[in-house]
């Protein structure tokens, strides 16, 4: 067990959700604390890795140590994980990426007119997937980078995460039921990498959670 298993890494981590105006003052956004991505960026920087984190909105201190990029909306984060991924060795995707954005949020703010509700026709767009995008790149350059997603699933967690390793071309997925570790300040991991038996992470607190599954994972970075 080193202490110091990840220097001379330089590790991006996505983490929170996004944001999708709808207008000025509104938008739709998904569940997530933020608090296992914060956790994962201030176990990689405690195992001695260069950190940037990626973060959607929630209210988590950034990390000591850690460098923060603040997004709102899918396309800024990917935007902002695409212009760092060239320097990077490890990724993982921790954020709850909304799977849809608002096409055209209007500017300015929409009223309601006589207690009727404003007649909004939202109309969605397809937001990129980053880890897949993540994944693709890893698979083509010749850069050695490590690609790690989640899997925050509510059933069929096995099948699932074996079907993100392969489609998204992760090296690994770290598995938990959401029902499990929402919000909360524990949660069991479960490390799952090709055609190898998934690993389980006993139950802890999400920052030494986090150390364990970076120390494992940290022996097959070159
Ligand atoms: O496809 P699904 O959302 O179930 O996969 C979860 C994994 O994919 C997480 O690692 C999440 O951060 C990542 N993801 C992403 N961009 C998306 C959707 C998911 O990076 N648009």
């Amino acid at each position: 067990f080193s202490p110091k298993a990840m220097t001379g890494q330089k590790v991006l981590i996505t983490a929170g959700p996004t944001f999708e105006a709808i207008d000025p003052v509104r938008g739709i956004t998904n569940r997530s604390s933020g608090k296992m991505g914060y956790a994962m960026a201030q176990a990689a920087w405690l195992l001695g890795a260069e950190v940037t984190l990626v973060s959607g909105p929630v209210n988590q201190p950034v990390p000591y140590g850690v460098r923060a990029v603040q997004v709102e909306s899918a396309v800024s984060m990917h935007n902002a994980v695409m212009n760092e991924i060239a320097n990077q060795t490890l990724f993982v995707g921790v954020a709850a990426v909304a799977d849809f954005g608002i096409r055209a949020p209007s500017e300015h703010k929409q009223k309601k007119t006589e207690g009727k509700a404003p007649g909004l026709d939202l109309e969605f767009t397809l937001n990129p997937d980053i880890l897949a995008d993540v994944g693709e790149f890893a698979s083509k350059s010749t850069s050695k980078l490590t690609v790690v997603g989640f899997a925050a699933e509510t059933q069929n967690l096995e099948d699932y995460a074996q079907s993100k390793l392969t489609r998204k071309k992760a090296h690994f997925i770290l598995g938990n039921l959401a029902q499990e570790s929402l919000g909360s300040d524990n949660v069991k991991l479960t490390l799952y990498q090709r055609d190898h038996t998934p690993l389980p992470i006993k139950i802890q607190p999400k920052l030494q959670a986090a150390q364990a599954a970076l120390q494992i994972i940290a022996n097959h970075l070159s």
